[in-house]
């Protein structure tokens, strides 16, 4: 894929007048869907989105922007099964189009900064960064393991990482990024995953 042909070219998104509107959960899960053919695909995005709830809730958030967290999580990739080309270009302008949040929007828009060419700013921005090559390695490594989930440790994962063969299409250097921009040892992300991370579609 040729990085500058992702680029969304543009820094601002959505409608600050459309800030909070949200979409239902099942209205949600309805476009998810419709866009997603790949059950692989299906259970990160649900993956990430779970966990991006679950992060927003251990900040207290109110329930409303917890779900915001979520949506974005739960969105961020809708495009990239059948239109990878436009990733997420695509799936922006579907949710611009349906007047919904502007910082959901903008965090589904910087979830890949060398891609799209948006840096992640808000707390949200920068946590769907986080959590989404990490959320996918880690259920690379849950796959490989006899237990699964049982009984991970972040030092397991740790050495998955530094072996450069395993998983080898996602970015350690996302990752670290990730982790630098948010402010967040990489270590106490992987804790956060393996605890939070739902296993299948639930
Ligand atoms: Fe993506
Ligand atoms: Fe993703």
């Amino acid at each position: 894929m040729n990085q500058e042909s992702l680029n969304l070219n543009r820094n601002s998104f959505g409608n600050p007048q459309n800030a909070g509107n949200a979409m239902s959960n099942e209205e949600a899960l309805a476009l998810l869907d419709e866009w997603v053919k790949n059950e692989k695909l299906k259970v990160h995005m649900l993956q990430v989105g779970h966990l991006m709830k679950k992060f927003a809730q251990s900040k207290n958030y109110p329930d409303e922007v917890q779900h915001l967290w979520y949506l974005a999580g739960l969105l961020h990739d809708a495009d990239w099964d059948q239109w990878p080309d436009q990733h997420c270009k695509k799936i922006i302008e579907e949710l611009e189009s349906r007047n919904l949040d502007p910082g959901m929007i903008r965090a589904i828009a910087s979830h890949g900064p060398r891609y799209f060419g948006v840096e992640p700013e808000s707390e949200m921005d920068k946590m769907l960064y986080a959590f989404d090559e990490l959320s996918g390695f880690v259920h690379a490594y849950s796959l490989m393991r006899p237990t699964g989930y049982e009984g991970m440790e972040v030092k397991g994962v740790k050495k998955r990482l530094k072996d450069k063969t395993f998983a080898a299409q996602v970015s350690r250097e996302d990752i670290q990024d990730a982790s630098q921009r948010a402010a967040i040892p990489v270590e106490d992300l992987i804790q956060f995953v393996i605890t939070h991370q739902i296993t299948a579609l639930e």
